[in-house]
């Protein structure tokens, strides 16, 4: 796996023109994208670069369940820190229904949506704990798309987003679609983010920290900023 890592004000617009780049007019791209705050300034910056995702089919990386215009959940994540910065809507938008019964049937719909076609980009965080999307520790890299009661730091995140209340489950695009994705970014930013990301780099590959299992993926590449490189 790839590391590149820029200045602490570079990082953004460094983003922001790659993903502008990997998103021409015209050509069909099908990518998936993490909110939180790593991305919001890349995506900021992808925006104000003259991004577009009128050819790009957008899927959502994982969802809290909160009921529906929750300002804490991702798909109101997403439109504040992308969708409404851009001048026109994706080409398609695909995201959780948490309120479908059973969401075991809906888990599996967004699969097969996922499945139609693949990813050619997943844009990611990484969870303080090593976590990507929503695939906490103990995930293997078979899960698929599912329910998943979430750990304590991640119910935090959703209240420093702005959740009304802790979520206690979400849904996440599993580490399956995810490693099957033709080109993966994991973005990494913050000197708080040091310690996991070395552990990323460096400690096993396993479930222990998913994340650790993009190593093994033949395109993955971290984006990070300088401070979040200099293991603490
Ligand atoms: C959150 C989300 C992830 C996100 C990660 C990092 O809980 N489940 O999709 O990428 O944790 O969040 P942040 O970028 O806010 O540190």
């Amino acid at each position: 796996m790839k590391l590149e890592t820029f200045g602490r004000n570079e990082w953004a617009p460094a983003v922001g023109a790659r993903l502008v780049a990997f998103l021409p007019d015209g050509r069909h791209r099908r990518v998936c994208f993490a909110t939180g705050s790593t991305p919001e300034p890349a995506y900021a910056a992808f925006a104000a670069g003259g991004g577009a995702l009128d050819d790009t089919e957008v899927f959502l990386l994982d969802e809290f369940l909160l009921p529906r215009g929750d300002p804490g959940r991702c798909d109101e994540m997403l439109a504040r820190s992308l969708l409404e910065l851009c001048p026109s809507p994706p080409l398609a938008l695909h995201t959780f229904d948490v309120s479908a019964e059973p969401l075991d049937d809906e888990c599996r719909r967004y699969e097969r949506e996922l499945d139609a076609g693949g990813l050619d980009l997943a844009i990611l965080g990484l969870g303080a704990n090593g976590h990507i999307g929503m695939n906490e520790p103990g995930s293997a890299a078979d899960t698929p798309t599912r329910v998943v009661d979430l750990h304590p730091t991640t119910q935090q995140n959703a209240a420093r987003y702005g959740a009304t209340s802790p979520p206690s489950r979400g849904i996440t695009i599993g580490m399956r679609a995810v490693l099957a994705a033709a080109e993966i970014w994991l973005l990494v930013t913050g000197e708080h983010k040091a310690a996991i990301l070395n552990q990323v780099l460096t400690g096993p590959i396993g479930p222990d920290v998913p994340a650790s299992f993009l190593r093994d993926h033949p395109n993955a590449i971290v984006i990070a900023d300088e401070p979040a490189t200099i293991p603490r």
